[in-house]
């Protein structure tokens, strides 16, 4: 099936701008330039709108009234899945691990606010909590769509691939991009589309947690490019990795405190300290390391997470 043939949700505002970035720009040498998806539109912003619009428009196309995902308490996906299944009429589940602190800051008070329905679940296997939202969903009795941690299965990948073809018909032909890598489908996806549509860039996924993204980025690439059919791309080469979890998932590192102070003194913008301070942490350690010409076009993925901040 073609990308624009997928049934989608409405949700968000796009295209959303691509900005230059003039103070970063002359601090590192080269042409730096941020995509905006923190203001995407729905709840407080951020990548995972693109990936609501496919799921959900599935959820819809198969007349699921009710819909489950996970994550953690502070989950970004998990609370904007709420704002975008609430929209779409149906009724959301979210099952949360209680890794970390389960306190009612950040995110956790949008979702009171939304009156989300929360299970806590005191477990890290996704098996079992995939399992748990069948028991939950027959007992419930109402069709139900299951989203899987972050959205990131193959269907949810190609809202980026869809992003990538945005960045080309903006004319903007970058030569890098750097995104956060969380679940992997914002890197898998992006890279994907890059080779559909944005010949000659490159994308750098900065991996925030140590999950095995050197396999788990190729299999979403190859489960997005099968969906595509024809349009995708044969043996999609993967992103370049680089490790920027620092001492732990959620975890402020200091490189990615120095770089969100650098974003918000001399561009006015605020990164989330999860997962875009530690992304642009990595894009000023490959300037440093000379990997930027100055006629490079440098693309920041601004993957919002706006919440996180006040958590
Ligand atoms: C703000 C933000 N940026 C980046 C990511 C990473 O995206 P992905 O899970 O597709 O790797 C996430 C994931 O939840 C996120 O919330």
């Amino acid at each position: 099936m073609r990308l624009h043939d997928f049934p989608r949700a409405a949700l968000g505002h796009f295209p959303t701008p691509i900005c230059r970035l003039e103070a970063i720009s002359s601090l590192i040498n080269t042409q730096v330039y941020i995509k905006r998806d923190d203001l995407s539109g729905l709840g407080l912003g951020g990548n995972k709108t693109r990936v609501l619009e496919f799921l959900l428009g599935d959820a819809q196309a198969k007349g699921a009234q009710l819909v489950f995902t996970t994550g953690t308490p502070q989950s970004n996906h998990a609370m904007l899945t709420a704002a975008a299944a609430g929209k779409c009429g149906m009724q959301t589940v979210l099952l949360l691990k209680k890794r970390g602190s389960t306190d009612c800051v950040g995110n956790q008070i949008l979702n009171r606010m939304m009156h989300t329905e929360i299970r806590w679940i005191d477990t890290d296997d996704y098996e079992e909590i995939y399992a748990e939202m069948d028991l939950l969903g027959e007992a419930m009795g109402k069709p139900y769509y299951k989203i899987p941690c972050g959205g990131s299965n193959a269907l949810g990948t190609l809202g980026y691939v869809d992003c990538a073809r945005e960045i080309s018909q903006q004319g903007f032909r970058p030569s890098h991009i750097i995104c956060a890598e969380g679940s992997g489908g914002t890197a898998a996806g992006l890279t994907l589309g890059a080779q559909m549509f944005l010949p000659g860039a490159q994308v750098h996924a900065m991996s925030i947690c140590s999950e095995p993204f050197a396999q788990i980025v190729p299999a979403l690439m190859r489960g997005a490019a099968a969906l595509l059919g024809e349009d995708g791309p044969e043996n999609p080469k993967p992103p370049s990795q680089r490790q920027m979890q620092g001492e732990g998932f959620g975890v402020l590192s200091p490189e990615g405190r120095a770089a969100a102070e650098q974003m918000a003194r001399l561009e006015g913008l605020f990164l989330d300290p999860c997962f875009t301070a530690k992304a642009f942490a990595g894009l000023l350690q490959m300037a440093e390391e000379g990997a930027f010409t100055p006629d490079d076009r440098v693309l920041f993925y601004h993957s919002g997470g706006a919440g996180g901040i006040f958590a």
